[in-house]
C-alpha cells in the first residue's frame, strides 16, 4: 500500500460534504438516563443536532429522540432501538443489490460511540454511522480557515480515526475503493495505517509548532497596534457572522449553517466616535464539545485574550438562550478570561427582529438598566446597531486610562511612542515641553508604566482615571 492511502493534505480531510448530491441521513439522539434533569430539553438537543448536520450538506430525512436506560457497551441503545432504527433505515438483512433506492446512507448519533459500538450499529444498520465528534470534525475540518485551525483540526482527526481503525467510517477505508461497508481491513493493514497515522501526527505536530510560532511574531505586532480589539463571542447560530459582517460591512462566511467561522476574522472599523477598534468574529460555542476538539477549538479563540471589549452576542429569540449563555460563560471561564468578564463583556441580544414585543420591552428594560453593558439588537436589520457601537466607545473609554504628561521637546522617542500606543487627546505647546494628554488601553498602559517609570514618581502622575465599577449582568 502506498502512502496515497493517507488523505492528502489538500483535499477536504473528511466529509460526507465531498459529495454533490446530498447524503440521506438519520439523526437519533440517545437521551441518557443520567443526563435526565439536564438544562436544555432532549428535543432541543436533537434539533441543534440536526442543525450540525446540516452544516455538513447532508439531507436529514428523520430524526429523533431515543430514551436510554441502560446504555449498552455493545450497541449504546438496545435490541429493541437498534431493530427500531435499522427498519427506519430500510436496509436490514439485505444485500447490497437489494438496498431500496434513497435509502438512508448515513445514522448520526448524537453521543459519544465508542469504535466498537460504531462498528456493531454499522453492522445492524447497514449504512455509516458517525457520531457526535465525527460530526463536528467534520464541520472543523470544513471551516477551519487559518494553518492553524486547519492543522489541529487534521490532528484531531487523525487521533480520532486512529483509535476506529478497526472498522469503517475513515478516509483509508473509502479511499479504498469499494463501499466499505461490510468486512474491514486485514490487521496488517491496519497496522500499517496507524504507522502511517503516527508519522503523519509526529509531522503535523512539528508543523504546528511552527505555525505557534509564526502566529506568535504577529500577535507581538498586533500587540503593538493601539487600536482596541473587540471579539465577537457566542454560541452557534447566534448571529455573530452576520453582526460582524453588518458592524464592519465585511463580507465573511454567513449563512443558517452552524459553525460558519471557524478561525477568527478581523477587520478594523471607525466607532462613530472616531475611535477605530478592531472587530475579532470568533467560532461558534457548543454545548458538551468532545474532548478531543478543545484544543482545536481553543486555537480559535486566541483573540478573546486580548480583547479590550467582549461582545457575547446571543441569539435571544431561541428558547435555550439562557442555557446557551451559560454555556458560553463556562468556556469563557475555563480559557481563564473570567476576570475580563467583569470588566469588558457587553452582552448583545440579537434577533430583536424575531422577539415578540412583550419580550422585547422585558429585554430592553434590561438594557436600560444595565448601563451599557447590554445591547438589543436585530443584525439582520440593523436594529440596535448604532447604539451598541456607541455602547462599545462607552465601555473603551471607561477601561482606558489618560494620562497627563509633560514631554521635554528632546524627546522625540518617547512623543511617538505615545502617538503609537495610544490616543493622544489634547496637545499643547509650552516653553520647554508639550502637556499632552494621551488615553491607553490597559495593556499599553501597563507597558508605558514598566518603559517610562520616571513618570510614576508620584508627584509626576497628575491624572490616572481608573475603570469605571460596572458589575455585571
Ligand atoms: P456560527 O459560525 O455557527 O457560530 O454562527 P454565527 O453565530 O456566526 O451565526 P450567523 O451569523 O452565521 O447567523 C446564523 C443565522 O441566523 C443566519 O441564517 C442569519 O441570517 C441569522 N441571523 C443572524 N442575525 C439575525 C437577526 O438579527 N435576525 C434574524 N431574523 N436572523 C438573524
Amino acid at each position: 500500500m502506498s502512502n496515497s492511502n493517507l488523505p492528502p493534505k489538500d483535499q477536504p480531510k473528511m466529509g460526507w460534504s465531498e459529495n454533490n448530491d446530498r447524503t440521506p441521513c438519520l439523526v437519533v439522539h440517545p437521551h441518557l438516563k443520567s443526563e435526565r434533569g439536564n438544562l436544555r430539553s432532549p428535543q432541543a438537543r436533537l434539533e441543534e443536532c440536526v442543525g450540525l448536520a446540516q452544516a455538513i450538506h447532508v439531507d436529514v430525512v428523520h430524526s429523533e429522540v431515543v430514551n436510554v436506560s441502560k446504555p449498552k457497551p455493545a450497541t449504546l441503545f438496545g435490541k429493541g432501538v437498534v431493530e427500531l432504527i435499522a427498519t427506519t433505515i430500510g436496509r436490514a438483512g439485505l444485500e447490497k443489490h437489494e438496498w431500496p433506492e434513497n435509502t438512508i446512507d448515513l445514522a448520526i448519533v448524537d453521543a459519544a460511540l465508542t469504535p466498537i459500538q460504531q462498528r456493531n450499529l454499522e453492522k445492524e444498520w447497514n449504512c455509516k454511522v458517525i457520531d457526535r465528534t465525527g460530526l463536528i470534525l467534520e464541520i472543523f475540518g470544513e471551516r477551519a480557515r487559518t494553518s492553524e485551525g486547519s492543522l489541529q483540526v487534521e490532528l484531531a482527526a487523525l487521533t480520532y480515526q486512529r483509535s476506529r481503525l478497526v472498522r469503517s467510517w475513515t478516509h483509508l477505508e473509502r479511499q479504498r475503493g469499494g463501499l466499505g461497508f461490510i468486512g474491514g481491513p486485514g490487521e496488517s493493514q491496519i497496522e500499517l495505517d496507524r504507522r502511517l497515522i503516527d508519522e503523519r501526527i509526529v509531522r503535523l505536530k512539528k508543523d504546528l509548532q511552527d505555525v505557534k510560532r509564526t502566529r506568535e511574531l504577529h500577535r507581538k505586532a498586533r500587540r503593538n497596534t493601539p487600536y482596541p480589539i473587540v471579539a465577537l463571542v457566542g454560541y452557534t447560530n447566534a448571529g455573530k457572522s452576520t453582526l460582524f459582517n453588518r458592524l464592519t460591512q465585511a463580507t465573511v462566511f454567513a449563512e443558517d449553517l452552524l459553525f460558519a467561522t471557524l478561525d477568527p476574522t478581523m477587520r478594523s472599523i471607525e466607532l462613530p466616535s472616531g475611535r477605530d477598534v478592531i472587530m475579532s468574529d470568533t467560532v461558534g460555542f457548543i454545548s458538551q464539545l468532545p474532548h478531543e476538539l478543545v484544543a482545536a477549538f481553543h486555537a480559535t479563540l486566541e483573540e478573546v485574550h486580548e480583547a479590550d471589549v467582549i461582545l457575547h452576542v446571543r441569539d435571544a429569540s431561541h428558547p435555550d438562550t439562557e442555557a446557551q449563555r451559560l454555556d458560553v460563560l463556562d468556556v469563557l471561564k475555563t480559557l481563564g478570561v473570567e476576570e475580563k468578564l467583569e470588566e469588558c463583556l457587553i452582552e448583545v441580544y440579537n434577533k430583536a427582529d424575531l422577539i415578540d414585543d412583550e419580550t422585547l420591552s422585558i429585554l430592553e428594560n434590561r438594557v436600560t438598566r444595565s448601563n451599557g453593558r447590554v445591547s438589543t439588537v436585530s443584525a439582520i436589520t440593523g436594529q440596535g446597531c448604532e447604539q451598541l457601537l456607541e455602547d462599545i466607545n462607552t465601555l473603551l473609554s471607561s477601561r482606558f486610562q489618560t494620562f497627563e504628561l509633560k514631554v521635554p521637546y528632546s524627546d522625540g522617542q518617547l512623543l511617538s511612542w505615545l502617538y503609537e500606543h495610544g490616543e493622544v487627546t489634547d496637545r499643547i505647546e509650552g516653553e520647554e515641553d508639550f502637556s499632552i494628554s494621551v488615553k491607553m488601553n490597559d495593556m499599553n498602559a501597563s507597558r508605558f508604566k514598566q518603559k517610562y517609570p520616571q513618570f510614576f514618581e508620584p508627584e509626576e502622575e497628575i491624572e490616572e482615571k481608573s475603570p469605571s465599577g460596572w458589575s455585571p449582568t
